[in-house]
């Protein structure tokens, strides 16, 4: 079964085919019209959403197939304590494909292990959010013609933007790419990202508390929202809230062919008057979210044959050791494995939430 939590579950093969396919429905859209007719998409929604659900709905309906689910966690049965493995298990009876989000990190990859049919990660925690990038990387090659040679910036709340992690971690296997890490220090990337990703990959990069002095050099500037419902302490929110806005006025140190993109909602970290700049992005990239997650309905629905896209992998520690990471969904699901990878001798990192094991 098919799958896909993570970005990196797609190849930059399969990146491309997903564009190519977009492109494709964007210009031809009465062509899939019917190529999802009779089929199901179940979105399984425990935390609020506007764009990414209704992308989803939008994306199956526009594909002819119809849509079930739910947008509300109080209004499902884990409400009454069911869990995420026993949700999926009774979803794979009525539908042929699940979006879920969740807010627990790595709770798409437990229903992945028990549904019997694909499973789409459409935010998890502060972890990852893959159709976002899938979102971010077309509106990438729409707008600069390439995936590769970029300086990206990234500004804001770098350690609970789940959106980040996942734009990283794609970015990660094309060439040329230097990242420059805009966020307080408290707001900083974390090391599953650094160490895990930007490191193994080899990407050069920086970390700074000023947008001005990066602006200059940027391709793409990806504005973030402070994430206020990850926090545990709401001081440290109110403190840290409006650290960046981007203005007219610090655009004018920009490149006049700057990419600026934000997976929306916005709060305030965007003036309402750089909407009319050419180089905002981000009302183009919603649209761009709906054609690539038809592309994704579409491959998933055709590759159902495919083997199981998330085995426990070899070498794994199997309930040696506990995750510490509160936000992880073994931490709240009944009887689940805890399940450790290794990345480097001696080193094990949950397979849930890639929090680093303390051993
Ligand atoms: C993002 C998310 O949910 O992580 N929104 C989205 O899906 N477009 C970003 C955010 O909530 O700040």
């Amino acid at each position: 079964m098919r799958s896909v939590i993570d970005t990196l579950d797609l190849t930059v093969e399969e990146i491309q085919s997903l564009i190519d396919t977009a492109e494709d429905i964007a210009h031809n859209p009465q062509n899939y019209a019917e190529k999802c007719k009779g089929k199901k998409l179940a979105t399984l929604f425990f935390e609020p959403s506007t764009r990414t659900r209704l992308s989803f709905e939008a994306a199956m309906l526009e594909l002819g197939g119809s849509v079930i689910g739910f947008s509300d966690a109080g209004s499902s049965s884990a409400s009454k304590g069911e869990s995420v493995a026993d949700t999926v298990k009774v979803i794979s009876c009525y539908a042929d494909v699940i979006a879920m989000r969740h807010p627990r990190e790595g709770a798409p990859l437990v229903a992945a292990h028990n549904a019997s049919i694909p499973v789409i990660n459409a935010g998890d925690g502060g972890h990852c959010h893959p159709t976002q990038t899938l979102a971010d990387l077309l509106t990438i090659h729409r707008e600069k013609g390439r995936l590769d040679n970029l300086t990206v910036g990234f500004c804001g709340d770098l350690k609970y933007g789940r959106t980040v992690h996942s734009l990283i971690a794609a970015l990660s296997r094309y060439t040329g790419i230097k990242l420059v890490l805009i966020s307080p220090e408290e707001l900083r990337v974390p090391g599953y990202v650094t160490k895990g990703v930007i490191n193994e990959a080899g990407m050069p990069y920086r970390e700074t508390e000023s947008l001005e002095d990066a602006m200059p050099e940027l391709d793409v500037l990806y504005m973030t929202r402070i994430q206020r419902e990850r926090f545990s302490d709401i001081d440290e929110y109110e403190r840290l809230k409006d650290s960046y806005i981007l203005t007219l006025e610090k655009l004018a140190s920009a490149k006049s062919d700057l990419i600026v993109l934000h997976p929306l909602p916005r709060v305030n970290e965007i003036s309402v008057k750089v909407d009319d700049d050419p180089r905002a992005c981000y009302f183009k990239q919603v649209m761009n979210g709906k054609l690539m997650r038809m592309a994704l309905i579409l491959k998933l629905l055709g590759a159902v044959d495919e083997p199981d896209s998330h085995p426990i992998p070899d070498g794994a520690l199997i309930n040696e050791i506990c995750c510490h990471n509160p936000a992880c969904i073994t931490k709240v699901e009944q009887e689940l494995d805890q399940v450790f990878k290794p990345v480097a001798p001696g080193v094990y990192r949950c397979i849930y939430c890639e929090s680093k094991a303390k051993i």
